[in-house]
């Protein structure tokens, strides 16, 4: 289950009923897969073949079906990161961006700890969404956002696309940003 912690006040915000509310508040999609669905063999496996990526879309393709029907989506993928990833730290650099999309960012967490870094269109500013298995989360377009990993640095995710070549990252110097 995601919990919320808001940068200015260092609030935590924890409890599912709790964390959908803020999130709705946000227009933030978020909903569940059963994490359990994971095959054995893929759970906690951070380096994977495209096989196994494969495996993965198979084993919540009813999920991603259902997910693209309700909003549009027309393409998937299975992103994996960690310590192994070739150029991590670039990776990282560059994701630790404050940015916006046209379209939403969707991600489902298949493996590992993810945080999404949002802000808010009203006094509440940046916060963050720190993710685990099962956890599906939907930036909305034009919102500010940036992803990075936690300190464990591994991750596996499905992620969405309404059209993947206009997934574009248009970076955004916001001076009310604030780190960690
Ligand atoms: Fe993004």
């Amino acid at each position: 289950m995601a919990q919320i912690r808001i940068r200015k006040t260092n609030e935590r915000i924890e409890g599912e009923a709790e964390v959908k509310a803020f999130l709705d508040s946000h227009n933030v999609v978020y909903e569940h897969w059963n994490p359990t669905k994971l095959p054995e063999a893929l759970r906690e496996k951070f380096i994977l073949s495209d096989d196994e990526k494969a495996q993965i879309i198979s084993t919540y393709e009813e999920e991603i079906r259902d997910l693209a029907a309700r909003r549009g989506y027309e393409i998937w993928d299975v992103i994996a990161l960690s310590d192994s990833t070739p150029d991590i730290e670039k990776l990282l650099q560059k994701f630790e961006q404050v940015h916006t999309h046209t379209e939403d960012e969707i991600r489902a967490i298949v493996s590992g700890k993810g945080i999404f870094i949002i802000k808010s269109e009203d006094e509440v500013g940046y916060f963050d969404v720190e993710l685990e298995p099962g956890d599906v989360i939907s930036v909305p377009e034009n919102t500010n956002h940036f992803f990075t990993l936690m300190d464990n640095r591994e991750i596996v995710a499905v992620r969405l696309f309404i059209e993947k070549d206009g997934w574009v990252a248009y970076n955004i110097e916001d001076p009310d940003f604030i780190k960690a």
